[in-house]
């Protein structure tokens, strides 16, 4: 076969492989590195004000119940909601909203630092649909414009410390950070998470992370952006795939979560 014709042969198998293997419903483990929100551009905005001086449209447009929900009730012809029956599109549906309401995030920092010190801060946080979700720290609550906690003056010192559903410590997404990089990344994915949406059962997890105060004293911000799954949780909500278990909708579909904790204003002195 001509070169060309290989390349050609190869984007018409990449069209043809299911929207899951294109997108990152398994979480992101090739980006082993800080992200800002906007990255997860097909998932669902967990309320309005993360979307705060947006035109009101887009605001609405981005919301749980228009971006994923309506989709399923409509179950448009071709997508993986047409092959549900209306009984399984309201079972997936409820099980859903359920891991919504128990998907939680906070951060637990001091109030008040001196500049330049190193602190411990921890994001503790309590479900998505699994198998696997991703905590960030962030400086803002808005989807569009949350930067890195180090554009706020953050740095993080060491790799984070990731401590996993059972209890233990988890290094599975920290060691994937290539030698010779600093291993101060302030995202990561957390493995292993069940929800049991039926049984009101939802893992806990959290990650410690050590950060460098700013060095100028005033005030600070941060705070930790959770970016989950729902479908593969909840009832008929996934499909087996030659890559593994993906969420019924496909891998470009809203099913995907942008939920932020509440933002500290840190007093630097
Ligand atoms: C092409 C659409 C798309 C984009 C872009 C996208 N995601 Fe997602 N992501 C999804 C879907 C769909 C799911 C939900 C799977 C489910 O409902 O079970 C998901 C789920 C996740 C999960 C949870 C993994 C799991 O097992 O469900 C993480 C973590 C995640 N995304 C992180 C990111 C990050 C970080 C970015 C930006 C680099 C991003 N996503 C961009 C579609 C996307």
């Amino acid at each position: 076969m001509s070169r060309s014709g290989l390349l050609c042969s190869l984007a018409v198998l990449a069209l043809s492989l299911p929207a899951d293997v294109s997108a990152y419903p398994g979480g992101t483990p090739g980006y082993v590195t800080d992200v800002a929100p906007f990255c997860a551009g097909c998932h669902s905005s967990a309320d309005t004000a993360q979307l705060a001086g947006a035109p009101p449209q887009r605001v609405e447009a981005e919301q749980i119940a228009n971006k994923h929900l309506a989709r399923v009730r409509e179950a448009r012809e071709g997508s993986g909601y047409a092959k549900l029956s209306e009984a399984q599109r309201t079972d997936l549906i409820a099980g859903i909203q359920a891991i919504d309401a128990a998907s939680q995030v906070k951060v637990i920092a001091p109030s008040k630092v001196a500049a330049g010190s190193i602190i411990e801060v921890t994001v503790e946080a309590t479900g998505g649909g699994g198998p696997v979700v991703g905590l960030a720290l962030v400086d803002a609550n808005s989807r569009w414009q949350a930067r890195p906690a180090a554009a706020a003056g953050w740095q993080v010192v060491g790799r984070p410390r990731v401590i996993g559903p059972d209890g233990a410590d988890q290094t599975t997404f920290t060691d994937r950070r290539a030698a010779g990089l600093a291993p101060g990344i302030s995202y990561v994915n957390i493995y292993g998470v069940k929800a049991d949406p039926a049984k009101g059962r939802f893992d806990k997890f959290r990650v410690i992370w050590q950060l460098r105060a700013p060095s100028q004293a005033g005030s600070a911000s941060l705070g930790a952006v959770f970016l989950f799954g729902t479908e593969k949780g909840a009832p008929f909500g996934s499909v087996e795939t030659v890559r593994g278990r993906a969420p019924v909708g496909g891998g470009t579909a809203a099913s995907g979560r942008v939920k932020f904790s509440d933002i500290l204003s840190i007093t630097v002195e």
